[in-house]
């Protein structure tokens, strides 16, 4: 591969840089030479079509994948990669845990730690990541269940939890890390139809009083309308098209944004 050049971001730009990044399994092409800026405090949704790469880009933003080609950049350093003389070279396990952290993401499927206490879930990785002592990551901890109005089953075990319940746990887990970006994949698409609206709130709360950095990954086109700064439209590893959610919803451009738009409202 050539040498990359690390791009300069200056003070004030994007929080996160996706620059031409590629991801490939194989000969499948999931991420396309990708370019996605997402600003401090932006709420950024992403909708499309099954297999287009949503999940993706927020594995790789996790950095649960490696990426194939291109940067991503976080806080103005780069994420995948290290500096090496002049050029960049793909990051080692040890740079990538130590930028881990400002990463938190909170996945479809549950996946609280079984056997801890929701509070135990939240006190974890603040301890053994960022070393805080155990009263400091308790008072976190306990702060944040308060905030999605968990405090009262902090001592209950996921099993004893609705998956409601367990989702907004998992979101607590994710901001005791108090990390720089929160990275959300269809939270809400294996709850029942009764506590989704528990979980909407919680991430509502955090978007108009909390101001933090989301990417959201949903199926859930009302919500996304509400709370997005900015829409983007996956399609086959790219983005298709993007925009407010008054343009991307009332006045799409691209005709494969209309098909799935057609496609998705109808059918609610
Ligand atoms: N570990 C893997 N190995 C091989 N192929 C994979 C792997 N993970 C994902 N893929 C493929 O990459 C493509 C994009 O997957 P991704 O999970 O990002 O889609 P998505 O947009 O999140 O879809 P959905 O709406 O169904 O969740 C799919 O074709 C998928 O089969
Ligand atoms: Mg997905």
């Amino acid at each position: 591969m050539d040498t990359i050049h690390p791009q300069k971001i200056a003070q004030g730009g994007p929080l996160v840089r996706f620059a031409d990044v590629t991801k490939s399994y194989g000969d499948l092409t999931v991420l396309d030479r990708l370019n996605l800026d997402i600003e401090q405090n932006e709420m950024v949704s992403i909708i499309g079509p099954s297999g287009s790469g949503k999940t993706t880009v927020l594995r790789v933003l996790m950095t649960l994948e490696t990426i194939n080609d291109g940067v991503i950049y976080v806080d103005g350093e780069p994420l995948t990669h290290m500096p090496k003389g002049t050029g960049l070279e793909f990051a080692s396990e040890k740079y990538l845990r130590d930028r881990r952290s400002k990463i938190g993401m909170v996945f479809q499927q549950f996946n609280l730690f079984p056997h801890m206490t929701a509070l135990q879930n939240c006190v974890e990785a603040p301890m053994k990541v960022l070393g805080l002592s155990r009263d400091q990551a308790e008072d976190r901890a306990l702060d944040l269940l308060k905030l999605v109005g968990m405090e009262e089953k902090k001592d209950h075990h996921p099993s004893r939890l609705s998956g409601g319940q367990q989702q907004r746990v998992a979101i607590a887990r994710a901001l005791a890390m108090r990390p720089k970006v929160m990275l959300l994949d269809e939270v809400t698409s294996a709850l029942d139809p009764e506590v989704i609206g528990e979980v909407l709130n919680v991430i509502r709360s955090l978007n108009s009083e909390h101001s933090l950095t989301m990417i959201m990954v949903t199926h859930q086109m009302g919500f996304a309308r509400e709370i997005s700064d900015r829409v983007c439209f996956f399609y086959e590893g790219k983005i298709a098209e993007q925009g407010t959610p008054d343009q991307l919803f009332d006045d799409p451009q691209n005709e494969r944004t209309k098909q799935f738009l057609h496609a998705v409202l109808d059918a609610n």
